[in-house]
């Protein structure tokens, strides 16, 4: 008699981030895990309960409180006037409208910029009154005294490089790391995070070739965003991914739905029945 070859797995498919099926908290460990088995993963920004909870069903496993929530969710121009309190209580609507997804909260500017011990004041908030596990921070070598003081009071740090939303005023919207030796640099500095003890590295807007080459050069997983197919995981603003966000958006963006449309359709039907009078109708009505 021959044994028949059971059907060929993915080694690990179980513990997958996207797919998997575990339901407990997904932490930094499981981030780690995925590197080593040269697994590909998404993220969403997320900025309220509702949505992330639609997000969380969908298997997302990490979930970014951005503060993209100032120019996507708060109005503002830029991320720049965004407040650790406003960070705060949108963090904590995520984490409380999620059940599996890790939630990294962002440091907004001004809430870190000041030194190691600002960054710890500003992410100790960030995980005792939101409960995220982690925080994100912007920069290499300039945010390396914040990156070591946060992992050595045990509180995960994703790091954030290339293109840095908060420095948008000394650094512009543009292509970061092009040139040897920009792109040197860039390279430093995802060392200098790594070896800081992040968890992680964002790459925004580099060349594909670059973020390649960092991440090949790290064992922590590098995050892409404009940053070409070959990082490790790939995250997208969730209101430029689902096509809320009016206006222009950057040309790294991928539109998977067309929710503007969708919501302005939905709400313009509501107004012709109010003013119709078709709405409500008697299954609407009590009596
Ligand atoms: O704030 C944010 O949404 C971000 C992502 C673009 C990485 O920093």
């Amino acid at each position: 008699m021959t044994l028949q070859a059971a059907p060929k797995q993915p080694a690990d498919s179980g513990k997958a981030l996207y797919g998997g099926k575990g339901t407990r908290r997904i932490t930094v460990h499981d981030i780690a895990a995925a590197k080593e088995r040269g697994e590909k993963w998404p993220m969403l920004t997320a900025y309220d309960a509702m949505t992330a909870s639609v997000f969380d069903e969908a298997g997302i496993p990490v979930m970014l409180v951005g503060d993209s929530m100032g120019n996507c969710h708060l109005g503002y121009e830029s991320t720049v006037p965004v407040t650790l309190d406003e960070v705060l209580i949108l963090s904590a609507a995520v984490v409380r409208g999620t059940r599996r997804a890790l939630v990294v909260g962002d440091l907004p500017f001004g809430s870190y910029q000041e030194g190691p011990v600002q960054a710890l004041r500003s992410a100790t908030r960030l995980v005792k009154e939101a409960g995220v596990g982690a925080v994100k921070l912007e920069g290499g070598e300039r945010s390396l005294p914040q990156t070591e003081m946060l992992v050595q009071a045990g509180i995960p740090v994703m790091s954030h490089l290339g293109l840095t939303p908060q420095s948008v005023n000394t650094m512009g919207y543009r292509v970061q790391g092009r040139g040897d030796e920009a792109a040197h640099r860039l390279l430093r500095d995802a060392k200098a995070a790594q070896d800081a003890g992040a968890f992680a590295v964002v790459l925004e807007l580099v060349p594909a070739e670059l973020a390649a080459e960092v991440t090949r050069s790290l064992h922590i997983p590098t995050i892409g965003i404009g940053a070409g197919p070959d990082t490790d995981a790939q995250v997208l603003v969730w209101t430029d991914m689902a096509g809320l966000t009016g206006g222009k958006v950057p040309r790294f963006t991928k539109q998977y739905a067309d929710l503007r449309r969708t919501l302005g359709d939905a709400a313009r039907a509501f107004a012709d029945d109010v003013v119709g009078g078709t709405f409500p109708q008697e299954e609407h009505t009590f009596h």
